[in-house]
């Protein structure tokens, strides 16, 4: 990874594969008309809502409102990174990634090779050293599963790792890189050093970090590869990547807090957990779970430090509880951790547990009524205030209507949703992720370019438009510009491009809009809604004069010329509609 991949062989990707290719073999799709139809990969669905447009390469499920290029769907459906996603695309494609920034994409390759050779050390220090397999064998852990986790041990002593992997100074800058040393008074020297190691893998299998526990109780029990170029703890999993190998789509994710607990849940057939790196859950490892399964269960203490984990894994959830999503949470009994309940009650009692997890919103609910006072009117408008902050951030949808109706029913008091998902819902449709925007004249247009590039030559000269300061229209003119020099490209392949432009969530919204699906009609609405815009432009500068009494000869000319101008606009749009 590393190293900036041009935008001109992302286009390039972009036009030689074809999407519907991409999705069908993941997804089995159906003809409709000029666009392929399924049941959503990504949320639970009995009819389809999920469409594939090959003209745009683009797909969009009107259900959860996932969208995207087929860069975007593997990324999504394979829980890749956007360079994985690339590089998948372009070996299916036949095609060479090329690298901008070589020089910096070379070293993570070396840098990856080096992790990976130390876990291979450790493992081989493992089989070597009886005091290891005692403390492994005395924690219940059998050889099978030791293996399957690439489960090692450092050894004692300032520099083993470094005498074996790091002869020349090259190699050591790579160690050092990769967080395996640390820094002394006369020198740098072996971090992990007699404990039982943990290699954390990426998404890809590669190793980026290890995770260390102490044999005895020296020093800290547990010791975490530093954050690194490769290793961000509050993006990764631990364990994420052989729960997925084990099951493409997982039907639910179980995350715990130690090393030792996703272990020993493997070992007895649960083979669908991840651990948190020792810190809170993030957003980004949310989406992570979400993108493995639609059921996460947080299995942690009972205890407070258990239940304060478990709320900002809450926190970090709901935004991303769209339809068809579901976080529940188990909470053990004082002094047990999985790893201990799953030994204590077996696979079966143990998953007779997970089955008892409790939903997201009965934990929400209870966490507010417990500290307030829910008899008195004071109690429960505070239950209101504190609930509904967090509340207004799930997602628009049938849940978050649930939540709202039951938050009145607490309250014993009317409440409303105030950025609604109310209007969003036609009856037809389900939820869509965000409120229905208005149509004004310039999201149609910007929806129009975005959908079918290829109009901008029909767009006229921005002449018209000098000084323009309607909101959107220095991305009109940007895009305008944009779509004139490569007509011929997609909305996939457009959105790609613009990824890091400031737009790029806005364009992104308005490339899933619906716009009417005649061909013949598509150049006159956007002509319309381009119309539209120039009048808008000319009743803001009309407003903008002084008064009449006030205009000298010349202005009042330039006044009648714009309310001519008007009138004119006027007919061409009502023209149209007669
Ligand atoms: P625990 O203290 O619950 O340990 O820490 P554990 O996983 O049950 O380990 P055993 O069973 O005693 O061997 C949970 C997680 O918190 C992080 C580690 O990721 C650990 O797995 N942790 C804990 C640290 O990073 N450092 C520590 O000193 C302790
Ligand atoms: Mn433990």
């Amino acid at each position: 990874m590393g190293g900036l991949i041009p935008d001109s062989f992302i286009e390039e990707l972009l036009a030689r594969v074809d999407i519907v290719e991409v999705i069908e073999r993941r997804v089995p799709l159906k003809r409709a008309g000029r666009e392929f139809q399924a049941c959503c990969p990504f949320h639970d669905e009995k009819t389809p809502s999920f469409t594939v447009s090959p003209q745009k390469q683009f797909y969009h499920c009107f259900g959860c409102g996932e969208h995207g290029s087929a860069i975007r769907f593997l990324m999504n459906f394979e829980g890749l990174e956007f360079v994985d996603a690339i590089e998948d695309l372009a070996r299916q494609a036949g095609l060479e990634v090329p690298r901008e920034a070589v020089r910096a994409a070379r070293p993570s390759a070396d840098l990856y090779a080096v992790l990976e050779s130390a876990s291979v050390f450790y493992q081989n220090q493992l089989k070597n050293s009886p005091e290891a397999i005692d403390y492994l064998k005395k924690r219940g852990l059998s050889g099978e599963i030791s293996r399957y986790f690439e489960i090692g041990y450092a050894p004692p002593g300032w520099d083993k790792l470094s005498k074996d992997l790091a002869p020349d100074d090259h190699r050591k800058s790579l160690l050092k890189r990769g967080g395996m040393l640390s820094e002394g008074k006369s020198g740098e020297y072996d971090k992990f050093r007699h404990r039982i190691m943990f290699p954390i893998h990426d998404r890809r299998g590669r190793v980026i970090g290890f995770g260390g526990r102490a044999l005895d109780d020296d020093g800290p029990k547990y010791l975490n590869s530093p954050e690194t170029e490769l290793f961000h703890k509050g993006r990764e999993l631990y364990g994420l990547y052989l729960a997925r190998k084990s099951q493409a789509r997982l039907d639910r994710i179980l995350v715990v807090e130690g090393y030792m607990d996703v272990v020993a849940l493997a070992q007895f057939g649960f083979r669908n957990c991840v651990a948190t790196l020792g810190t809170a859950t993030t957003g980004d490892q949310a989406e992570l779970l979400f993108r493995a399964s639609d059921e996460v269960i947080y299995c942690f203490d009972g205890d407070r430090a258990g239940r304060k984990a478990a709320w900002r894994a809450l926190e970090a959830t709901l935004p991303r509880l769209r339809e068809g999503r579901q976080a529940r949470f188990l909470f053990l009994p004082d002094g047990e951790d999985p790893d201990t309940m799953v030994r204590k009650l077996g696979e079966e009692k143990f998953s007779i547990e997970l089955d008892k997890a409790q939903p997201l919103s009965g934990f929400f609910f209870d966490h507010f009524t417990e500290a307030v006072d829910m008899a008195s009117m004071d109690g429960r408008a505070k239950l209101v205030d504190q609930a509904r902050p967090l509340m207004e951030k799930i997602p628009a949808g049938v849940f978050r209507d649930m939540m709202f109706s039951r938050l009145a029913l607490l309250a014993q008091h009317r409440i409303e949703d105030r950025s609604g998902s109310r209007e969003s819902q036609s009856k037809t449709r389900p939820a869509t992720k965000k409120p229905v925007q208005q149509r004004t004249p310039m999201r149609m247009a910007l929806a129009h370019l975005v959908q079918n590039p290829a109009l901008a030559a029909t767009a006229g000269n921005l002449d018209a438009f000098d000084d323009c300061d309607i909101a959107g229209f220095e991305i009109y003119r940007e895009l305008i510009d944009f779509c004139l020099k490569s007509p011929n490209m997609t909305t996939a392949q457009l959105l790609e491009l613009w990824n890091d432009h400031p737009a790029q969530s806005h364009l992104n919204t308005l490339a899933t809009w619906q716009l009417p699906g005649e061909e013949k009609r598509l150049e006159q609405e956007f002509r319309d809604a381009v119309t539209g815009l120039e009048l808008q432009w000319t009743e803001a500068r009309i407003a903008r004069m002084p008064k009449i009494v006030d205009l000298g000869q010349e202005e009042r000319k330039n006044l009648l010329a714009l309310q001519q101008l008007r009138q004119q606009l006027i007919g061409v749009l009502q023209g149209e509609e007669n």
